[in-house]
């Protein structure tokens, strides 16, 4: 489903097309400010300008993240049905899709089979999760309890999680908590550990994340 766009945006890409170079484009150093502001004002959650790095689209943040992150074979978590790119880049990039299915209840409901993704996430290929939260396609917003135990169940089996919160800033009347506020919370505090475990969350709303220098800390 698409909606049509405001006409403050469609003037805003009219006046842009009219100028008529398409090349370089710079950001603002003032962009990251706004976004770490956004972050606090939003989350809570104190995001420094310069763990930022700009990428161009969501999926494509995604497909660095598993080059990143993992290595041809390793298993990628998901949860199906799924917004398709998620198994495609998985298989792309020559790694295995570990599928944790979602339960479709009889009110048409999708709620998370916790017993198979610990398995999933306990599979020794295990090593990226991609969270899509709220989620596409069920319209699921997940509560901070299920954020929490999937937080919990990849942290025991130290996989990293991707969150995708492209459909977050809905407005609607249930409010959607970001995974940093579980996992990334935790992550934060146990950044300078040399454990490996430190690592294991990114959080990326639209096209922005938490560059590798900041988790690998
Ligand atoms: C969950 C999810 N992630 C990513 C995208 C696409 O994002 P982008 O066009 O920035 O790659 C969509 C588009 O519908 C989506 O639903």
């Amino acid at each position: 489903m698409d909606f049509q766009s405001p006409p403050a945006i469609i003037d805003a890409l009219v006046k842009r097309a009219q100028h008529g170079f398409f090349g370089y484009s710079v950001i603002d150093p003032d962009y990251k400010e706004v976004v770490s502001s956004w972050f606090m004002r939003r989350h809570n959650w104190d995001v420094q300008p310069e763990w930022l790095t700009n990428v161009p689209q969501v999926i494509n943040a995604l497909s660095m993240s598993i080059l990143m992150f993992t290595q041809p074979g390793d298993g990628v978590l998901i949860q199906t049905p799924c917004y398709d790119e998620f198994a495609k880049k998985t298989k792309e990039t020559g790694r295995q899709v570990l599928d944790n299915r979602l339960i479709c209840r009889p009110d048409g409901r999708y709620t998370i089979d916790f017993d198979d993704f610990e398995k999933k996430a306990s599979d020794p290929s295990a090593r990226l999760f991609l969270l899509c939260s709220p989620h596409n396609p069920t319209g699921r917003v997940w509560t901070r309890e299920e954020l929490e135990r999937m937080s919990e169940i990849c942290l025991r089996h130290n996989v990293l999680i991707f969150s995708d919160e492209i459909h977050g800033t809905w407005r609607s009347k249930v409010t959607s908590t970001s995974i940093c506020r579980t996992s990334m919370m935790r992550s934060l505090r146990i950044a300078s550990s040399p454990r490996r475990s430190a690592r294991r969350s990114i959080v990326h709303p639209c096209t922005w994340r938490i560059s590798s220098s900041q988790i690998q800390t």
